[in-house]
């Protein structure tokens, strides 16, 4: 019948997809889009405050439950139930409980924008995946705890967005490095350390590359410490950006708490102290006090 449209289940018009979710377009019509988004459970996601004033933005619950984060609402939202975002003034946090599917309606195009992004990043994560399995799960994690800390320090949107982004990339120039130096059992040497010191600055040239180059001095400063005495170029204190100092903190916690080549995992405990005895010395004061608040929230400490 003309003017009916009926689509049968799995059926789309186009789709995205990164490991932690899914997002499908299902239909569009003069600037309206209907999509349905899948979250895997446990993951933390927020949505943005944005400049166009007649943007709309509904959310109904189809299965699962989220946990809402936001200052005056923080409570879980269950199947059915449904939220919209007009003139939104701050960013709001949400966390997967279960798996979740959300119906997503949206009065402007916004599609076509997130599944540009996300396969440009989905190219370069594919880059490190190449390379070195752990460091893409490593990656995935240090995202996990970056963004847990940003909550807890109340960054601006384009720090968040940047800081979403530069974290899951921020050993992109890993892959310069060789398999026999990244796996290997055992100290390195003086001159497999310096070239393992490249992948900053490798990083930070090939983000400049891509829509993500706003990302890329985050990405440069990752090793840089407080004290001047990281690398590549000794920055110290406030010359480190609040993103770079933010994975500093979670990729050093990652890297302490989980099993390398070249050492086993320490306890949750032991990395705590370890950091927190270095605060103020390599890593900024609020954001380690910021990620012991998150693993006391989350019963780990
Ligand atoms: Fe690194
Ligand atoms: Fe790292």
């Amino acid at each position: 019948m003309r003017g009916f449209f009926l689509k049968e289940d799995g059926n789309y018009l186009d789709k995205t997809n990164m490991d932690s979710s899914e997002l499908s377009l299902l239909a569009r019509h003069s600037g309206t889009e209907i999509m349905l988004q899948k979250i895997k459970e446990n993951r933390t996601f927020y949505i943005d405050p944005s400049e166009n004033e007649d943007l709309m933005e509904f959310f109904y619950v189809l299965s699962g439950r989220v946990l809402c984060e936001a200052e005056v609402y923080n409570k879980e939202i269950n199947v059915n139930d449904y939220f919209y975002i007009k003139n939104l003034e701050e960013t709001i946090f949400f966390k997967a409980l279960t798996d979740v599917t959300l119906m997503w309606i949206s009065t402007t195009p916004v599609f076509h924008y997130i599944s540009t992004r996300i396969n440009e990043l989905k190219k370069l994560v594919k880059e490190v995946e190449k390379k070195d399995r752990y460091t893409l799960n490593h990656s995935e994690r240090v995202q996990e705890y970056s963004i847990k800390i940003a909550k807890k320090l109340k960054l601006s949107k384009d720090e968040l967005d940047n800081l979403l982004i530069s974290s899951v990339l921020h050993d992109v120039g890993k892959i310069h490095v060789s398999e026999q130096i990244l796996n290997k059992n055992g100290r390195l040497t003086k001159e497999e350390f310096n070239i393992i010191k490249r992948h900053p600055v490798d990083g930070a040239a090939m983000i400049r590359e891509t829509y993500y180059k706003s990302t890329s001095k985050i990405i440069e400063q990752h090793h840089e410490r407080l004290d001047g005495s990281g690398y590549p170029n000794g920055l110290k204190g406030d010359e480190i950006v609040l993103g770079a100092k933010i994975i500093a903190v979670s990729d050093s916690f990652d890297a302490m708490t989980e099993d390398r080549s070249y050492r086993k995992a320490i306890p949750i405990i032991e990395a705590i102290n370890e950091i927190e005895g270095l605060s103020g010395i390599y890593y900024e004061p609020e954001v380690v006090k910021a990620l012991i608040e998150v693993l006391k929230e989350e019963g780990k400490i």
